[in-house]
């Protein structure tokens, strides 16, 4: 494999990785593993990025040319009180604006900034693409809207940029990657884990039927990210999610029955978990009915630059988790909760 991009790599520079102790930001620690260029990895105790001043301290001492934000308000319920609304915007919006801001300044500066399917407004009952228009605002949850402006803000520093200074010249254009994303599961509080917590002590168990989308291993999220950092693909939106498409009640079952047949001591039958309507489950934010990205930019994208020999479906994936990261790590944890 050739990285023609990253050859153009200011090596003494290092890749700044925002949100380290976050599903993604482990990930990235793994993916990053083999890169040769020095890596810094920041969690909040490093640089909080609720605080502007901070982060542009931070961008100055590093002067990376290569930005991976994986950091993110991501508690979608608590973003509704109006105490946190301040918070959120700064965490995912203003933050990523300095970020781009930065970067887009930088001659083959390259920014990759996860993001969410909750930039949508749950209207389309197919898949959507990178071309549908996101929002409208009044019509988002606030972790959705602050998500949106995180996007915009990165779109329009890049264009401003390229529209105004030096770094218009082609040969040396900063870039940017947004990876809009859905259902992430890593090292972390996510779904699967939690079903097989629950399955590990409950016998019976309620699982919404009737909202779909794909499940998405923050491994191969960072994997992809890395990988973008590495061709010499276009700035721009990239819906990231692997091949299929489930609901949660039947990713529930999936993975209680691999687990079940790895002999790991589920309580929960997989006949057990009861299909429910998403009206008879108590969330403050409603999740979205349809959280289904085509992922077709993405493959053709990853094609044409001779990456696709081995693009995933989400069962391969979640079938992986089950039976290596969780059942491991958490043998102890689902006995004692
Ligand atoms: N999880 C999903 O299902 C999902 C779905 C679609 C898109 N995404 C997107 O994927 C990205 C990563 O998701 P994830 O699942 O890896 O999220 P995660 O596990 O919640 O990690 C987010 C990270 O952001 C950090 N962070 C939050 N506030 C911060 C602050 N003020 N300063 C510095 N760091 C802060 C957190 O730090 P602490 O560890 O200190 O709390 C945490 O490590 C996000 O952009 C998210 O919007 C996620």
């Amino acid at each position: 494999m050739s990285f023609p991009s990253f050859e153009l790599l200011d090596h003494k520079r290092p890749i700044l990785v925002f949100g380290r102790d976050g599903q993604i930001g482990k990930a990235l620690q793994v993916s990053l593993n083999h890169i040769k260029a020095p890596v810094v990895y920041l969690g909040r105790s490093d640089c909080d990025l609720s605080n502007e001043s901070l982060i542009t301290k931070v961008l100055n001492k590093f002067q990376p040319q290569i930005i991976i934000n994986a950091a993110a308000y991501t508690a979608v319920d608590k973003a509704e009180d109006t105490s946190q609304h301040e918070l959120v915007f700064a965490i995912n919006t203003k933050a990523p604006a300095l970020m781009a801001h930065h970067i887009a300044n930088v001659p083959h500066g390259i920014l990759v900034h996860y993001s969410t399917d909750y930039v949508f407004s749950d209207t389309k009952k197919t898949p959507y693409l990178e071309v549908d228009v996101a929002g409208p605002v009044e019509q988002l949850c606030v972790y959705g809207q602050s998500k949106l402006a995180g996007e915009k803000a990165i779109e329009e520093s890049f264009n401003f940029s390229h529209n105004s200074n030096y770094v218009n010249c082609q040969d040396k254009r900063s870039r940017y990657f947004i990876l809009r994303t859905s259902w992430v599961y890593g090292d972390g509080d996510n779904f699967i884990r939690n079903i097989l917590r629950l399955g590990s002590v409950r016998d019976r168990l309620n699982v919404v039927v009737d909202q779909l989308g794909t499940p998405t291993s923050a491994q191969w999220l960072a994997e992809l990210g890395v990988m973008l950092v590495e061709t010499t693909l276009e700035s721009g939106v990239y819906h990231a999610v692997p091949d299929g498409e489930t609901s949660w009640h039947a990713l529930a079952v999936f993975a209680i029955e691999i687990a079940a047949a790895s002999g790991d001591g589920m309580k929960l039958k997989s006949q057990n978990i009861i299909p429910i309507s998403a009206r008879e489950y108590p969330f403050i934010v409603a999740r979205p009915y349809n959280s289904r990205l085509s992922n077709e930019k993405l493959k053709k994208a990853l094609s044409a630059i001779g990456y696709m020999s081995e693009y995933p479906n989400w069962q391969e994936q979640v079938e992986c988790y089950v039976n290596a990261s969780v059942k491991q790590s958490l043998k102890i944890n689902w006995q004692v909760k």
